[in-house]
């Protein structure tokens, strides 16, 4: 048996704990079929946490999270705390917890399955093939910079600053070029060197970082171009990587080719193998304890932890394989359905996945 890894579980707010369920179910069956190891420790988090400990993020929660080797996390927040102070909102502690933790960057892969083709707004013969990763730089950038008001000669002038230093760009491309290596070998750096001074750092750096990985295919695309590129020909793309507020705009862009939010999953890394793995979506409190959400993303996204943190290759193959197999049988959970009538729950689906785990 392989060294057993330690799992963080923080199941949080609404359909969390219900999608989560189902992963873990997911990841036990890997334990099975390919002799791999976990240990799961739960910790509160999120509006439970709120109201169970009077804090987001609780002490032992992050205590838990840094002995761990990997988070897996469901979704948090909901109306029940919408209007409390910043620092008693769920939301904070996604931030918290991002930063605690070092985690620089936000991972999400947009792969169409030729099943679901229906579900998007693009013609399917454009979607045909599309399986690419947005790697977005989570801690630097226009949203972190000096932002301030004053009077002007015209009156009130708003003013936010970007800044990036050089080896906060450094890190994440080279962890992009890595991730590019593992897949078809192309990158695709985005940026607007055009016009900014940190686009211009951006590009001078990628350029310079790219001489370390001769074999991977790179590309350079200005922003505004890669917001059509991505509806014009996104099968073409494999990694993309780019700053903080081009990549939380571009991979909202690139996930709506694949049709529904209950189907993608995503990560947050940072340096080394360490990472935080969760669905793209949020606790849908409309359709909490109803048992009728889709938990294909957050079992996705187990599937991105064993390629990305663990390096089970096949573990993650035989996830991603199974979830085809049964969108392809016909069945389907409620947001992706065509025939709602025919819709079947959370614990349904994560069964039939499940069973469909094999070598
Ligand atoms: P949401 O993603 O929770 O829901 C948007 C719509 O998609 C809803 O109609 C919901 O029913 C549906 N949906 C989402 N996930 C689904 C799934 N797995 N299966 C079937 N349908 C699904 O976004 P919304 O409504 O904007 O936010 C709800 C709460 O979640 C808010 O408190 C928000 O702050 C929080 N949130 C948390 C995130 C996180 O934990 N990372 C991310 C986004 C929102
Ligand atoms: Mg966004």
């Amino acid at each position: 048996m392989a060294d057993v890894k330690k799992i963080a579980v923080i199941a949080g707010d609404g359909i969390g704990p219900e999608v989560v369920a189902e992963a873990i179910k997911a990841m036990k069956k890997t334990e099975e079929v390919f002799g791999y190891g976990f240990e799961f420790e739960h910790g509160l988090f999120g509006g439970i946490a709120i109201d169970e400990k009077g804090t987001p993020l609780p002490e032992d929660t992050l205590a838990m999270c840094k002995r761990s080797d990997a988070v897996l996390l469901g979704a948090v927040g909901g109306p029940k705390w919408d209007n409390n102070s910043k620092e008693l909102r769920p939301e904070t502690g996604l931030l918290g917890i991002r930063k605690a933790l070092g985690l620089f960057s936000n991972i999400r892969p947009a792969n169409v399955f030729d099943c679901l083709k229906e579900a998007s707004t693009l013609k399917p013969e454009v979607l045909e093939g599309t399986d690419l990763i947005v790697v977005r730089e989570l801690t630097g950038g226009i949203y972190f910079g000096e932002k301030f008001r004053r009077e002007g000669e015209n009156g009130q002038e708003a003013v936010d600053t970007c800044v990036y230093n050089v080896n906060e760009i450094e890190r994440i491309v080279r962890q992009a070029f890595e991730i590019a290596r593992t897949r078809s070998k192309r990158l695709a750096s985005v940026d607007k060197a055009n016009v900014l001074e940190t686009s211009r750092l951006w590009r001078e750096t990628v350029i310079r970082i790219a001489t370390d990985y001769p074999d991977v295919e790179l590309e350079h695309v200005l922003v505004d171009n890669c917001a059509m590129q991505l509806l014009r020909r996104p099968a073409s793309f494999d990694v993309i990587v780019t700053e903080n507020m081009f990549g939380d705009i571009l991979s909202d862009e690139a996930a709506m080719l694949t049709g529904s939010i209950g189907m993608l999953s995503s990560a947050s890394l940072g340096e080394g193998a360490f990472g935080l793995y969760e669905p793209v979506h949020g606790s849908a409190p409309d359709i909490a304890g109803q048992g009728i959400a889709n938990p294909i993303a957050t079992i996705l996204s187990v599937a991105l932890m064993f390629r990305l943190t663990f390096g089970y290759h096949d573990a993650a193959e035989a996830i991603e394989r199974a979830v085809k197999e049964v969108l392809d049988a016909g069945h389907r959970t409620g947001d992706i359905a065509v025939d709602k009538s025919k819709a079947i729950g959370t614990t349904a689906m994560g069964d039939l996945i499940v069973n469909a785990i094999r070598k």
